[in-house]
C-alpha cells in the first residue's frame, strides 16, 4: 500500500520540471515543504507498526533525498536561464552610442555636383599636371608674349626655370586634351590651379577650377549660352538668370564673362552683388582658331566653346560662403555644416 504510494510519488518527482521562479514554488510546496507530500509521508511515520518503522523510514529518506536532489537540480536550472536571458536583455528605447561621422568638404560636394551635371550631358572628364609647361598653361592657349599673366607676380615657376610653372588655370587640360584626341571633343576638367597672389578674403594662392570644352563641326556661341544656362539652372535653381558679359581671353574670341541673377537678392540687389543683382561665376567663348591649330584641329572644319569657372566661387555662393579662407583652415565648426552634403 505505502510501497505503491511511494513509487508513484517518486515518478511525480523524477517528471517534475520547473522554467522559472513560480514553478519552483510550485515544486517546493508539491515536494519540499512540511505540508507536501512527501511531509505527509513522514507525518505518516506515527502510524505505522513499529516493526516496519525501520523499513519505511529509509523508503521515505529515499523519496526526501530525491526530491531534495531534483529541487536543487530546479533550481540550478532556473538561475542559469535567467543568467542567459539578462545578458541578451537589450533596451531597444535607450539612446544609441554617438558615433562621430565625417563629412565631404563643401569643395568637394561642389566639385562632384558639377561633375554630376555635365556628365548627364555627355561630357567626360580628363585631367592634366598641376606642374605645366609655358606651352600648354600660355602659348598654346595664344597668349602673347609680353602677356601679363606669365609674369613673375601672377605665376609661380618651378626653380626659376621660366618654361615650368604651376598652373595658372585649368585651360592647360584644354591644349592636352585637344592634341591628344580628335573632335568630337566634349570634356570637363576640373582641378587645382595657383596663382601667386596673397591670400585674403576672396583671393588664395591655391583654388580650384573646372574648365570645359566642346569642339565638334558647326559648334556655335548658342551651344555655351544653353550648356551654361542649363548648368546654372541645375546648380542654383531653376529661377537663375544667366547673363553673358562681353570680355577678353587670349584663347578665346569672341569671349564672354558668364554673370548669374544673385542668389540672396534674387536680383533687387544686395551687398553680395554689390547692387548689381548679378554674379560672376567665370568665363567662357568660342575657342580661338589659333588654338586649335595650336593642337592640331583643323579650324576650318572644327569650332568650339570653352568656359572656365571657380569652384570656391560657386561654393561660395551656393551655401553662402563669405571668407575664401575657411575651405583650407579645416576648422571643424566649419567642415560641420556640411555633414549632410552627399
Ligand atoms: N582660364 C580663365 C581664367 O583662369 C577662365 C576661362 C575663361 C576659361 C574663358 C575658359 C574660357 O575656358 O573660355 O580666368
Amino acid at each position: 500500500m505505502h510501497q505503491e504510494k511511494i513509487e508513484t510519488i517518486k515518478s511525480a518527482i523524477v517528471l517534475a520540471d520547473a522554467q522559472n521562479q513560480d514553478e519552483l514554488e510550485a515544486y517546493r510546496l508539491k515536494f519540499i515543504s512540511k505540508k507536501s507530500v512527501v511531509g505527509e509521508l513522514f507525518a505518516e511515520i506515527r502510524n505505522i507498526p513499529n516493526e516496519q518503522k525501520k523499513e519505511y523510514g529509509q523508503l521515505v529518506n529515499e523519496v526526501k533525498q530525491l526530491a531534495d536532489n531534483k529541487f536543487q537540480e530546479l533550481i540550478d536550472k532556473v538561475n542559469a536561464a535567467s543568467k542567459k536571458a539578462k545578458s541578451m536583455d537589450l533596451d531597444l528605447t535607450l539612446p544609441a552610442t554617438y558615433i562621430p561621422v565625417g563629412g565631404i568638404h563643401p569643395l568637394t560636394a561642389t566639385r562632384q555636383r558639377i561633375i554630376e551635371i555635365f556628365e548627364r550631358i555627355g561630357f567626360n572628364l580628363s585631367e592634366g599636371p598641376e606642374i605645366e609647361d609655358d606651352w600648354h598653361n600660355f602659348t598654346a592657349l595664344n597668349f602673347p608674349e609680353n602677356h601679363p599673366a606669365r609674369e613673375m607676380q601672377d605665376t609661380f615657376f618651378i626653380e626659376k626655370n621660366p618654361d615650368i610653372a604651376l598652373r595658372t588655370h585649368t585651360s592647360s587640360v584644354q591644349v592636352r586634351v585637344m592634341e591628344s584626341h580628335k573632335p568630337p571633343i566634349r570634356t570637363l576638367s576640373p582641378g587645382r590651379v595657383y596663382r601667386n597672389e596673397a591670400i585674403s578674403a576672396r583671393a588664395h594662392c591655391i583654388f580650384h577650377q573646372v574648365e570645359g570644352l566642346y569642339v565638334d563641326e558647326n559648334v556655335g556661341f548658342a551651344d555655351l549660352k544653353n550648356t551654361l544656362y542649363h548648368f546654372a539652372k541645375e546648380m542654383f535653381g531653376r529661377e537663375t538668370k544667366v547673363r553673358f558679359r562681353p570680355s577678353f581671353f587670349p584663347f578665346t574670341e569672341p569671349s564672354a564673362e558668364i554673370d548669374i541673377s544673385c542668389l540672396l537678392c534674387g536680383g533687387k540687389g544686395c551687398n553680395v552683388c554689390k547692387g548689381s543683382g548679378w554674379v560672376e561665376i567665370g568665363g567662357s567663348g568660342m575657342v580661338d582658331p589659333n588654338v586649335l591649330e595650336n593642337c592640331g584641329i583643323d579650324s576650318k572644319k572644327y569650332t568650339g566653346f570653352a568656359f572656365g569657372m571657380g569652384i570656391e566661387r560657386i561654393a561660395m555662393l551656393k551655401y553662402q560662403i563669405k571668407d575664401l579662407r575657411l575651405f583650407t583652415e579645416n576648422d571643424v565648426r566649419f567642415l560641420k555644416q556640411f555633414r549632410s552634403l552627399l
